[in-house]
């Protein structure tokens, strides 16, 4: 199964941005872990703080994966662009973000892309990513 992280603005900086918020850890150590314990999915990660980058990644991806994890980041309040590109892709997509949107300021409670995906993981850390790799893994499609 193959099944792609696909994550937006300044989460390259994991680990050392408002670590108060987001956590210690770097999303690289993160994703050494997922690998060792999904040892029979494929796992590929893929950041860019570039809007375009991400919507030529969902598009690229979009038609072959299993599945694909998607916390756009600050993009999730924002970009019609990448909410476009969900709903135009065939590959499901969890949204996962690492706070609770909800518990942070107004203008994070929005998210354009939640309606095309398949489900929301807010507030879990970075277990949300496991989370939804964990749905994956379950679902047969
Ligand atoms: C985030 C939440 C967004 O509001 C924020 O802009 C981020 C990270 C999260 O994972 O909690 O950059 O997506």
């Amino acid at each position: 199964m193959k099944v792609i992280i696909i994550n937006g603005p300044n989460l390259n900086l994991l680990g050392k941005r408002e670590t108060d918020i987001y956590g210690h850890q770097s999303f690289e150590s993160y994703f050494e872990e997922l690998k060792i314990n999904y040892p029979n999915m494929e796992l590929s990660y893929f950041q860019s703080n570039v809007e375009g980058e991400l919507v030529n990644q969902l598009q690229q991806v979009g038609f072959s994966y299993d599945g694909i994890i998607l916390n756009a980041a600050a993009y999730t309040h924002t970009s019609i662009a990448i909410s476009d590109a969900v709903a135009a892709i065939s590959t499901p997509v969890v949204e996962v973000h690492i706070s609770n949107i909800h518990a942070r300021e107004e203008y994070r409670h929005v998210s354009l892309i939640t309606s095309h995906c398949v489900g929301m993981l807010t507030g879990f850390g970075l277990k949300g990513y496991d989370m939804a790799l964990n749905y994956f893994m379950k679902t047969s499609f």
